[in-house]
């Protein structure tokens, strides 16, 4: 296929703006044609709304609509940017898939997994082009960290985040008109966000996958919000310790907190190899070992031990990876796509896990046996009595 691609975009909310504003520019280089932007809620779609996120935009001969099978019937599409909560999705990346257009589906893909598992089926028997949204495997820093640590046996990686609850970028869902909380914040409700370790954390597991490999199983207990305590749908539960085995042998921490009236954040991040440590230090990669001859004759000096990682030069990760999605759809060939939809399964089914260990009061999940045994499919299904369809 030649360029440009033609794209439509369904949620022009917060990351569907983020896209919008990497497309805009792309349009100008004559990669992608914006066709179509999609939103069930009509004042996201209006031309002064969007110019305040995307420098410059305009609506000229771009089509807006309400209706996703209507668009897709009548327009002629290349691609679909799926950007809405996890939670509402109604069989329209699967449609899209089955009309054999090619797919970016933002994470996490689905809050659950038998849904995720489905899309991957239909993509893999439409043998379209797909990715999701996990750019930081672009970004330069996460970049270098992945080919520093190429040839090194991982040992242990650990994660601290920690957020406010409250704190959040300004978020498009006109949730009050969906049973969701008043204040637009559906991250910080469980039922929509299927829990902060599914919504955000989602993004340190891919990472933790991007450096290490995959996951095999997963122990996880979360400290639940008290009932008292919740405001306006804030329900997530006050902190999550997630432990992840991965194949290789590496283990992993992640620790998440989302603490109300706190309005502090901050992280660490800790990458442990069999001879060193790796840490993020502001914008720099700073990886800790020794490389003089052993055993050295005195205890070596810190500074010694200081190895600053040259980073390549850095293009916005969202920008690159819609560079790398549009690629591969004009060229054929995945060989550039650093997540596909069947490469982030494992990233999906690790976090979804760590839901239903916490719920096993912290029991070791298996991710394969997740994906498939009887006795998880109450954990892998979309209830029925959800309120989004
Ligand atoms: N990759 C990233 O770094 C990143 C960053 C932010 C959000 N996200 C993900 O992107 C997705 C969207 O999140 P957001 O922050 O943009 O949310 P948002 O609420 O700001 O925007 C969602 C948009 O979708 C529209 N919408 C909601 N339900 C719809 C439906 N059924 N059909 C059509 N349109 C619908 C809303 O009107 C809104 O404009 C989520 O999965 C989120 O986790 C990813």
């Amino acid at each position: 296929m030649s360029y440009p691609i033609s794209v439509a975009i369904l949620g022009i909310g917060q990351r569907g703006l983020q896209h919008l504003r990497a497309l805009w520019k792309l349009q100008g280089e004559g990669l992608v044609k914006i066709v179509a932007l999609i939103d069930t809620f009509e004042d996201n779609l209006v031309e002064a709304k969007i110019q305040k996120y995307v420098d410059g935009f305009q609506m000229d001969g771009i089509h807006t609509a309400a209706d996703f099978s209507k668009t897709i019937a009548e327009l002629p599409l290349d691609a679909i940017y799926f950007a809405i909560p996890p939670g509402v999705h109604n069989g329209e990346l699967i449609e899209a898939a089955n009309a054999g257009i090619h797919i970016f589906a933002e994470k996490p893909m689905s809050l659950y997994m038998n849904e995720a598992l489905e899309m991957d089926r239909v993509i893999r028997d439409n043998g379209v082009i797909s990715t999701v949204g996990f750019q930081q495997r672009y970004d330069r820093r996460y970049e270098a960290t992945h080919d520093f640590l190429a040839d090194k046996q991982m040992v242990m990686v650990t994660m601290l985040m920690n957020g406010a609850l409250e704190a959040h970028s300004v978020k498009h869902t006109i949730t009050e008109t969906l049973g969701g909380p008043a204040n637009r914040v559906w991250t910080a409700n469980f039922e929509w966000s299927g829990s902060t370790v599914v919504e955000a954390g989602i993004h340190q597991t891919d990472l933790m996958r991007y450096w290490c490999g995959d996951i095999v199983w997963v122990e996880a207990d979360y400290i639940h919000r008290d009932p008292t305590d919740i405001v306006d749908g804030g329900d997530n539960p006050y902190a999550y310790t997630v432990k992840f085995g991965f194949e290789s042998g590496c283990i992993a921490n992640l620790l998440l907190s989302r603490l109300r009236k706190v309005y502090y954040s901050d992280g660490y991040q800790s990458l442990l190899w069999t001879h060193g440590h790796l840490k993020f230090e502001g914008n720099d990669v700073v990886a800790y070992y020794y490389d003089g001859p052993y055993p050295p004759a005195q205890t070596p000096q810190r500074e010694s031990l200081r190895h600053v990682l040259p980073l390549p030069s850095g293009v916005d990760p969202t920008e690159q990876i819609s560079r790398a999605f549009l690629r591969a759809i004009a060229t054929g060939s995945t060989d550039g796509l650093r997540s596909t939809f069947a490469s982030s399964i494992n990233s999906l089914a690790a976090v979804l896990g760590a839901n239903a260990s916490d719920q096993l009061g912290g029991k070791r999940t298996d991710l394969k046996d997740f994906l498939v045994d009887e006795k998880s499919d109450r954990f892998r299904r979309k209830p029925a009595d959800t309120n989004f369809v």
